[in-house]
């Protein structure tokens, strides 16, 4: 589902996540490891403050292995710690939860020191922008199915904890945050990537940013997927070239260049082209 961000609902998303703050000693900020930047909330800083925080570079079984270790050198320069999951099929994720008792551990030996003797879970929320995969995360470290709350900020239900094991709670509503619309080029990214999906954009200038980034850093990847022996420079003369060999034809035998958009997103968004980065630090 694709929302509309106007300012009234991102001041209600921004008040409402300070509130679930309040209750919460670690932040789980989810991005997407294909575009950390692009799938990023522009003001989450600002936003978090100094509350602790891991970010989680989600669906990292489709970004280039790589670049999303060049991602986590950089955010550790920024003293943030960073972890690569993939929360559909759950490689990374029993990871969060040691990385999050480690983070805390001198907040709850503190508690401890001052005599507490059965400290609680800590209690743990998970943030970011639509479709990078907060529901999907929750029901993975819930072990379980939790219906998904409609994306829309303001739209609250009742907030419960889940147990994730003995030792971490975690709120079942996540923060749904906007990204940063106003820049073009990230639109274009959240496009490509299936995040932005019945898109305001149009496909096929989604498509033509795709293809240009492609013949830039995977020129192999598309020679070899759509049996190409040069990628031509025109980008016209591309689509024509994917649309002839794989059949994108409209009447009269001319390529038709939606069905081209579509072919190439749809073979990105599934790995047909393996697995891409679109952003590096
Ligand atoms: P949200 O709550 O943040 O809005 O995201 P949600 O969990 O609904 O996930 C959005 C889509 O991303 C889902 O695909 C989900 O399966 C997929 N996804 C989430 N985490 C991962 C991951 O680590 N790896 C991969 N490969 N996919 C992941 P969907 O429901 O099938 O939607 P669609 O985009 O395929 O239509």
């Amino acid at each position: 589902m694709t929302i509309q961000w106007f300012p009234g609902h991102m001041a209600k998303a921004k008040r409402e996540l300070q509130e679930k703050l309040k209750l919460i000693d670690v932040v789980f900020e989810l991005l997407d490891a294909r575009i950390p930047m692009s799938s990023r909330n522009p003001m989450i800083d600002e936003i978090l403050a100094n509350k602790p925080r891991i970010v989680l570079l989600n669906k990292a079984d489709m970004a280039d292995e790589e670049i999303t270790k060049q991602w986590i050198s950089f955010f550790a320069q920024q003293q943030l710690q960073a972890l690569a999951i993939d929360s559909q099929a759950g490689a990374g994720v029993k990871q969060i939860v040691v990385a999050a008792k480690e983070m805390l551990k001198d907040k709850f030996a503190k508690m401890a020191a001052k005599g507490i003797k059965n400290p609680r879970p800590l209690r743990a929320l998970i943030v970011g922008i639509p479709n990078v995969g907060k529901s999907t995360l929750i029901n993975r470290l819930a072990g379980k199915h939790i219906a998904k709350t409609g994306d829309k900020p303001g739209v609250t239900k009742a907030q419960q904890w889940i147990k994730v094991g003995k030792e971490m709670e975690l709120l079942d509503t996540p923060g749904i945050l906007w990204p940063k619309f106003e820049d073009e080029e990230v639109g274009l990214k959240l496009a490509t990537t299936g995040a932005i999906k019945d898109t305001i954009l149009n496909l096929q200038d989604v498509a033509v940013y795709a293809l240009r980034f492609l013949t830039q850093q995977y020129p192999d990847r598309l020679k070899e997927r759509y049996s190409l022996h040069v990628i031509p420079d025109d980008i016209a003369e591309l689509f024509d070239a994917i649309g002839k060999r794989r059949g994108c034809l409209a009447g009269g035998g001319t390529v038709d260049y939606d069905k081209v958009a579509e072919l190439v997103l749809r073979d990105i968004r599934t790995e047909k082209l393996g697995r891409l980065s679109f952003e590096k630090p």
